[in-house]
């Protein structure tokens, strides 16, 4: 017997739990340690500090400006010598970290080292799969592999803080930022997001190799109107506690160090201004002891958003809020010293900001060793280091996800007599790499077609044809791709979006395959050739023409420098296909927002019955659901069985199955166990998940696992907005994907 994944919350009593499902424990994240205050000695320093410091230069720690190019301007140097500026961003590198900091720890009165901020989203050089596309894996122990990589490379090459992990729970695939979180639920969500935490923070951030974390955006980013980016979010209180906050309360019991606002409002509140959102709920509530960074410009943008007259009164809002660190904006620095001096802002606010970022600073070691180990030589050595492409190989495998197999047309014999890899993604060095591109080089992308070149026999030809650009509109390379596709007796399309069609500021109105490519897509399946169709995309496209007409879809997002490796190992079956949809994909953008874990209705669709919750002219079922993905083998379960009929609330529930390889190939199944609780004083979701386990399995072999459903799991927010669990009947349901499974039922007296 193995133990699940569930595992969630402490319990603060039998019946009133803990608030946010955010399941940790079991990976050994959670717990009091991580939000300790720091110890007494870092305190005293911290208060001298403190007590030598004028205001200029405690609202100058506040201060995080951005560089361009490798160095600092003559105004940044100079405003770091006058003690002005708390960090920087987007500035790399041991050499050229190691000379700035020089400024401050040399030049500056009090010699306060700065804190240097990056983008690390899927590494740093070695580039691993988008975040949505590890988040296919469903490995939290991989995912906090490639975390760790990742904090190894940048702490390496001077990079101290990562705005990472972003743990958007995101719904709406127009929204480009999709991307860069873990898909649609709170669950695998929070369960990623404490992986992550881990991974990029070590067990000492003191330790050269680890970098502070980010969660971010706070909050409900993702909830845009339209899946427009930056766009408005009115939800309630509820949702977004049982929807988008989960992965951050995860990520704050695991330790993160900080927490970056969102653009957004929520209800009418910018979450830069929104005192609630970040001293109520993650400072009081929560306990949260790290700092919180505003989001690019997020506070003069309270200007914009209508609730700020001037640049001055946003800096205000935002620090009463608690915001400790100004991304950009320059309102701390520039606007805040004369609010103080006239009164309309409390000293004390402003030393408790102060206290928050120097005390990070000292989490990291920075005051005794600002370069925090970074050297040319460690970040030459450590860069791209080859166990860090094997593990980038090893999760961009795990990540594609076998959407359909007809007639087994995959894997592909790698002495395929003639075999024609097409379309305008398969030999994509840069687009390969997806968004947030980080240091990561085209040079180091093994494309699709390299990797399948390296892999098929002598005897093989190989043919390849771009077939036109990603969102062009000519057609004039269709015929030679077409050519070559009647030649060859199996075609390979690799289709998709460019790189830079998701991630920040890259909504899209459609979900289709970008300019003629569709067209592409039909004209070579119209050869009679059979089709294995591979997607590289940034967010879940809508593809009903290929579900239905082509025999074999690969969904491969972005999966970074080991592209090629990856799908040729795939491919031709060295290795089976393993991972999970973390994320619906819908059949059509009016379909969306699609997701598993909605609500019954009151009129649940149904075909015999007109007044019922569905579309005249769609299906209401998606076009792949949350969970779903194929193997070259199957998976049978079995023999469900619950440790009891009833439990008590403060009891916990033991659920195993049998998960049987019935194929004739080894294969990785990802199991997966829901609830549903049936009745409530609130509505539930249909179902939601719980727990998944990875179960590894020789044709024939079964293995009995267990899952733990623990009291908090069956928590969730009463009609005070409180946890409770109450009394009443859930069903359970265990299989391969959040549609069907076995099911059974237990109570709760
Ligand atoms: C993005 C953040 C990012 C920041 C710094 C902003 O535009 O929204 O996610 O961390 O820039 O690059």
């Amino acid at each position: 017997m193995i133990s699940s994944h569930a595992a969630p919350l402490a319990l603060a009593a039998a019946v009133l739990v803990a608030p946010a499902c955010a399941p940790a424990a079991g990976h050994g994240g959670g717990g009091a340690t991580p939000r300790r205050p720091p110890a007494a000695a870092v305190d005293r320093r911290i208060d001298s500090l403190l007590s030598a410091m004028t205001l200029e230069e405690k609202l100058g720690q506040l201060n995080l400006l951005s560089v361009e190019g490798d160095t600092v301007t003559a105004e940044q140097a100079d405003l770091i010598r006058k003690g002005a500026v708390g960090g920087l961003l987007n500035l790399t590198g041991a050499d050229a970290t190691r000379r700035v900091q020089r400024l401050a720890v040399d030049q500056s009165r009090l010699k306060i080292p700065l804190i240097f901020g990056y983008d690390v989203i899927h590494g740093y050089r070695t580039t691993f799969p988008i975040p949505l596309a590890e988040a296919n894996a469903w490995d939290p122990e991989t995912i906090e592999a490639t975390a760790r990589v990742a904090a190894h490379e940048a702490a390496a090459a001077g990079v101290h803080w990562t705005y990472a992990p972003m743990v958007d729970i995101a719904r709406d695939p127009r929204w480009g930022r999709i991307a860069e979180g873990s898909g649609e639920d709170p669950y695998l969500g929070a369960v990623l997001a404490a992986a992550r935490v881990r991974g990029f923070q070590g067990a000492d951030l003191k330790a050269p190799d680890a970098v502070l974390a980010t969660a971010k955006h706070f909050a409900a980013y993702a909830g845009a109107e339209g899946g427009r980016d930056y766009n408005t979010v009115d939800i309630s209180e509820r949702t977004l506690r049982d929807v988008y906050l989960p992965p951050f309360r995860a990520a704050v019991d695991a330790g993160v160090g900080s927490i970056m606002t969102s653009f957004n409002e929520i209800a009418g509140v910018p979450s830069t201004g929104n005192r609630w959102l970040v001293t109520t709920l993650l400072r009081g509530e929560w306990g949260f002891a790290g700092f919180v960074v505003s989001d690019w410009t997020g506070i003069a943008e309270l200007q914009a958003h209508g609730v700020a007259a001037s640049r001055a009164d946003a800096g205000r809002l935002a620090l009463a809020a608690g915001v400790d660190m100004d991304m950009q904006s320059r309102s701390y620095l520039e606007d805040l010293p004369a609010l103080v001096r006239r009164g309309l802002i409390s000293p004390a606010v402003v030393d408790a900001a102060v206290r928050r970022v120097l005390s990070a600073k000292a989490r990291l070691g920075l005051f005794d060793d600002p370069d925090h180990g970074a050297t040319p030589e460690r970040e030459r050595a450590t860069l791209l280091a080859p166990a860090h492409r094997q593990l980038a190989r090893q999760i961009a495998r795990e990540a594609i996800v076998l959407l359909k197999n007809d007639r087994n047309v995959l894997p592909l014999s790698p002495s395929v007599r003639t075999l024609a890899v097409i379309g305008p993604l398969a030999d994509a060095k840069r687009e390969s790499l997806g968004p947030w591109q980080a240091q990561g080089r085209a040079e180091d992308v093994v494309t699709a077609l390299e990797g399948i070149r390296q892999r098929v026999s002598p005897g093989t030809t190989l043919l390849y044809a771009k077939g036109g650009d990603i969102a062009g509109a000519d057609t004039a390379a269709f015929a030679d791709a077409v050519r070559l596709a009647r030649q060859a007796d199996i075609a390979v399309l690799v289709l998709g979006e460019a790189a830079e069609m998701s991630g920040e500021a890259a909504s899209r109105s459609t979900l289709g395959l970008p300019g003629v490519q569709q067209r592409l897509l039909e004209a070579v399946h119209a050869t009679g050739t059979p089709v294995v169709l591979v997607l590289m995309n940034g967010r879940p496209l809508a593809l009903e023409w290929a579900a239905d007409h082509v025999p074999a879809m690969l969904e491969a997002w972005f999966l970074g420098i080991e592209t090629g490796h990856a799908l040729a190992d795939v491919l031709f079956g060295d290795v089976a296909p393993s991972g999970k949809l973390p994320v619906t994909i819908p059949r059509s953008v009016g379909q969306v927002p699609t997701y598993y874990d909605h609500k019954n209705t009151g009129r649940p669709p149904s075909l015999a019955d007109k007044y019922t919750s569905k579309y005249l002219d769609a299906s209401w079922t998606p076009l792949f659901p949350f969970g779903h993905g194929l193997s070259y083998t199957t998976f049978a379960y079995g023999d469900l069985r619950l440790s009891a009929a009833s439990i008590t609330p403060a009891e916990t529930l033991r659920v195993s199955v049998t998960v049987r390889n019935t194929g004739t190939r080894e294969g990785t199944e990802v199991a997966q166990l829901y609830l549903r609780d049936e009745v409530a004083s609130v509505t539930r979701p249909v179902r939601e998940l719980r727990g998944f386990r990875r179960v590894s399995l020789r044709p024939g072999e079964a293995r009995t696992i267990e899952f733990v459903v623990s009291p908090a799991e069956l928590a969730f927010y009463g009609l005070d907005l409180k946890p409770v669990i109450e009394p009443g009947t859930f069903r359970v349901f265990v299989g391969g994907s959040s549609v069907g499974g076995l099911e059974a039922g237990f109570a709760v007296r």
